[in-house]
């Protein structure tokens, strides 16, 4: 359906675009190469459509101005850290009234803050206790350490195409002939990943019961619904058969909410009725400040309380000198407090309801055969339909110069995507006005590729 010659074209267009637009931005680049790794703060920074990263200079809300002046409605939200909009008031406040106004940001004690995030996130999630770390990557590591602990087994499960952070055992997916291998790219793996972790597709239950029955998985750790792949929804009765599954087999069920947040104030897991043995949340929680954690049900924390021998206090492998400081506690209760409140999730999944529909007008109007998918307060287009049902699926349909076309298209005219995927998120401070830019831009995007 696509002209490749004719995309090749207009992706260069853009790009060339792109650089005379950010002058700025691109000699800021280039000053970074002699002091940075790869030029960046952090080497995914280096995830660019255009050949170079825009550099921020102000965000505030759902705007980021960046450093050639240029004003962006954001849909990016920082891939969901920034979820309750950049810097809103209310997070700001608590920040500045804890560490300028009365001091203390790691002083190894605890503050009353963290009663409160536990007591709000057990009311949301459903698991009643809570313990915190600073990503979601450290909360998911700590979370299946805990888990192999009480069960005795050694294996962590997930899905092909998952991603759950930087986490050893979750770096592989299902191969072209079904068989499981390492993540293609994966950096100094300490052994391969088939030693400590199995994968099956996700939507795919008697491949998930195959695996289970070796009877040496601690934990399928996953998101109910696919987000690093795109969206994947999880079709009827899955989730119920995942969980029916892991019961059977003794293996603990760990949701990973830290994107799956935007479904609604406790994720998936309080949007669906859904009941893990452990969630672990990151990103978004804490409004801007790295924050994150996870949350343990009720027979699970004493599983582990009637071990003896865990090291839970100094070396055993479970814990961060700053996770669970009272800046990153404080932040994030005023951020569930006020912020990212159950009728703010309810304007954000509005929005991008209407997002949903614009997109899908604009595929209906050319014929594309593309899919749009909303989970919640985000939405994502891909280049298949009907949408991927799995992981395999969602790569299989990946089209990276596609992306990149209208990632920088859309850049060029003020609105931002998140680079690692065509997602679009959606925070308190977004409104009807930046979805309709976003519609009209990307409107125009595909009009010039079809034409
Ligand atoms: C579902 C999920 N879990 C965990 C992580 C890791 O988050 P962080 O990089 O903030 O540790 C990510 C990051 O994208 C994620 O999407």
């Amino acid at each position: 359906m696509i002209d490749r010659a004719h995309l090749a074209d207009l992706l260069d267009r853009e790009r060339r675009a792109f650089r005379d637009r950010n002058p700025r931005s691109a000699a800021a680049y280039e000053q970074a190469r002699a002091h940075l790794f790869g030029g960046v703060p952090m080497t995914w920074m280096n995830k660019t459509a255009a050949g170079f990263p825009l550099y921020l200079a102000e965000a505030r809300g759902a705007r980021v101005t960046d450093l050639d002046g240029h004003s962006y409605v954001d849909l990016c939200l920082g891939d969901t850290g920034a979820m309750a909009g950049h810097s809103p008031q209310a997070t700001v406040d608590a920040v500045a009234d804890r560490f300028g106004g009365r001091g203390g940001a790691t002083v190894m004690m605890p503050t009353e803050d963290a009663t409160w995030v536990g007591a709000e996130l057990g009311r949301r999630f459903g698991v009643p206790y809570w313990s915190f770390s600073l990503t979601a990557t450290d909360a998911n590591r700590w979370a299946i350490r805990l888990a192999r602990a009480i069960t005795g087994r050694p294996k962590i499960l997930v899905n092909s195409y998952c991603y759950h952070g930087s986490v050893d055992e979750v770096l592989l997916v299902v191969g072209p002939d079904g068989e499981q291998v390492s993540r293609e790219g994966n950096v100094g793996a300490p052994v391969d990943p088939t030693v400590t972790s199995r994968v099956v597709e996700f939507n795919d239950l008697p491949s998930l019961e195959r695996e289970l029955a070796h009877g040496d998985v601690a934990a399928v750790l996953m998101e109910p619904a696919l987000t690093n792949i795109g969206i994947v929804l999880p079709e009827p009765g899955y989730l119920d058969g995942v969980r029916e599954l892991t019961r059977r087999y003794g293996t603990l069920l760990i949701n990973d909410e830290t994107h799956t947040f935007s479904a609604g104030p406790g994720g998936c897991t309080g949007a669906w009725g859904l009941d893990p043995d452990i969630v672990t949340i990151g990103k978004a929680v804490g409004g801007g400040i790295p924050s994150g954690g996870y949350g343990l049900s009720a027979e699970v924390a004493a599983r582990v309380e009637g071990m003896s021998g865990l090291d839970l206090v100094d070396m055993g492998g479970v814990g961060g000198t700053l996770a669970g400081n009272a800046l990153s506690v404080a932040a994030m209760r005023a951020t569930l407090e006020h912020v990212l409140t159950d009728d703010a999730f309810t304007a954000m999944t509005e929005l991008a309801t209407r997002f949903t529909k614009g997109v899908r007008e604009v595929i209906d109007e050319h014929a594309l055969p593309w899919s749009v998918t909303q989970l919640g307060a985000r939405a994502e287009y891909r280049f298949s339909d009907p949408a991927p049902r799995d992981g395999g699926e969602s790569n299989a349909a990946g089209d990276p110069d596609l992306d990149d076309y209208l990632h920088v298209y859309l850049a060029n005219r003020g609105v931002l995507l998140t680079p690692f995927h065509n997602m679009a998120l959606m925070c308190p401070a977004t409104t009807e006005a930046d979805v309709d830019r976003h519609h009209e831009v990307f409107a125009a995007a595909v009009a010039e590729l079809a034409g």
